[in-house]
């Protein structure tokens, strides 16, 4: 796909996965990860890096986290750009919640102004659907990989089909915490959706389809 997609000559690819709690963009960003050989930024993988390597930035962090509210945006800068700027992302890369907030989606269009314009990817999922995902969601401690123990389970209970690692439970994906997410993606995310349709940036995508149908329609658009 890389020579049907990404030529080496090609302009740099800058993908942006929005969307809630739950909807799928892990599980999108891995696939067009190994698709399109492009980095996947995570910010919350970056943020429980910093947790597990204990960092001031973790120590910062966690307390939002746990509770889940967004990490305030002068945390979330430095972090994601100083990523950005590794050589790896010179070809383009996918972000995975980033931009959560219209400051940050504004500062990301700073950035991004001398290069060709990012294709937002918007997620669709209601939030019971969201709820039902997430509480019966495990992901790799090592590489990330999210799993569904009903949807898309592991070959081998309790550990990671691509690197082995043990599966754990997020400790954010209780229902209550989870419900405080989506309050928080419905007041401060959501209004990224206008702000990217009036750019016409915004593909919008509904996940309640099998994880590859929604791949197949995200690669459909990008390769329009
Ligand atoms: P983050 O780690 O970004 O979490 P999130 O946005 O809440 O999203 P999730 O990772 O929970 O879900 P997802 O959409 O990736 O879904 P997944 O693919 O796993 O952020 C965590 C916290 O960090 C935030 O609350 C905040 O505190 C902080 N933070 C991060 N970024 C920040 C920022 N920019 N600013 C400020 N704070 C920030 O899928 C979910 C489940 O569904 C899985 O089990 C999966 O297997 C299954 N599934 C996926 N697709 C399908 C399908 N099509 N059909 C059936 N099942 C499916």
């Amino acid at each position: 796909m890389i020579g049907e997609l990404m030529l080496p000559s090609s302009p740099p690819l800058v993908l942006i996965l929005l969307g809630p709690p739950g909807a799928g963009k892990g599980t999108q960003a891995k696939l067009l990860q190994e698709k399109l050989i492009l980095p996947h930024i995570s910010t919350g993988d970056l943020l429980r890096e910093h947790i597990r390597r204990k960092t001031p930035l973790g120590a910062q962090a966690q307390g939002f986290m746990d509770k889940g509210n967004l990490v305030p945006d002068s945390l979330i800068f430095d972090m994601l750009f100083e990523r950005t700027s590794h050589e790896d992302c010179s070809r383009g890369y996918i972000l995975d919640g980033f931009p959560r907030t219209i400051p940050q989606a504004k500062a990301l269009q700073d950035r991004l102004k001398d290069k060709p314009a990012p294709i937002v990817l918007n997620l669709e999922l209601t939030d019971e659907q969201i709820i039902e995902r997430l509480t019966k969601r495990v992901i790799c401690e090592k590489c990330g990989t999210p799993y569904h123990l009903i949807y898309s389970p592991p070959k081998v209970s309790g550990h990671c089909d691509r690197c082995k690692g043990v599966l754990i439970h997020r400790p954010d994906d209780t229902e209550p915490v989870i419900r405080k997410r989506l309050t928080v993606y419905h007041e401060q995310t959501e209004p990224l959706i206008h702000f990217y349709q009036r750019l016409h940036l915004l593909h919008t995508f509904d996940c309640t389809l099998d994880k590859k149908e929604v791949f197949d329609h995200i690669l459909s658009i990008i390769k329009g």
